[in-house]
């Protein structure tokens, strides 16, 4: 259900990817997962902390609305590291003609860079960083550090 908040604070787009329940305030972190950086020239709209009902409890969200673009499965399930709960919209010509939502990847590749400085993956090596996700957290896959806290710290 939308709220009028969210009617409000942001246009409904044409083509590409609507980023919806993401969870309140997580929207920059989802961005950088994404690779989406202050130097983009994508056409973006945020919108953060806003009134959202879900199963009839009022509650708050975050959205992302990249236009233009339709992400691919391996970028937007990485955002479950940070929003389960997020649902992934792809939009063509204003109709929502896909939503799903976001599974884990068993296995990160890059974006997240290992704390360990004797890692490989920090040498200055064509190596891209791989991390198996557990309940515990993120494993390295070349040292075995576990990166459990302040994943956003650690987001290259
Ligand atoms: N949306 C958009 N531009 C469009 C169509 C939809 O930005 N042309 C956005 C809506 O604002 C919403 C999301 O895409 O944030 C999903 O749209 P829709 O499925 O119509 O909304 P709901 O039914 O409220 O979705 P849900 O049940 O997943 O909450
Ligand atoms: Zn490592």
């Amino acid at each position: 259900m939308k709220s009028k908040a969210e009617g409000l604070m942001i246009s409904p787009i044409k083509d590409g990817t609507v980023i919806d329940h993401i969870h309140p305030g997580a929207a920059l972190i989802v961005l950088r997962m994404l690779g989406i950086t202050g130097k983009t020239n994508q056409e973006l709209s945020i919108a953060t902390n806003v009134a959202s009902m879900t199963n009839g409890q009022e509650g708050k969200k975050d959205i992302v609305k990249v236009s233009n673009r339709e992400l691919s499965k391996e970028e937007v399930d990485r955002i479950a590291l940070v929003s389960p709960h997020a649902t992934i919209n792809i939009i063509r010509d204003y109709i929502v003609v896909e939503k799903k939502g976001v599974e884990s990847p068993k296995v990160l590749y890059g974006i997240v860079k290992c704390t360990n400085p004797g890692c490989i993956t920090n040498a200055n090596e064509p190596i891209r960083s791989a991390f198996e996700v557990t309940e515990e957290g993120l494993h390295c896959l070349y040292c075995d550090t576990l990166i459990n806290t302040d994943l956003e710290n650690h987001i290259t």
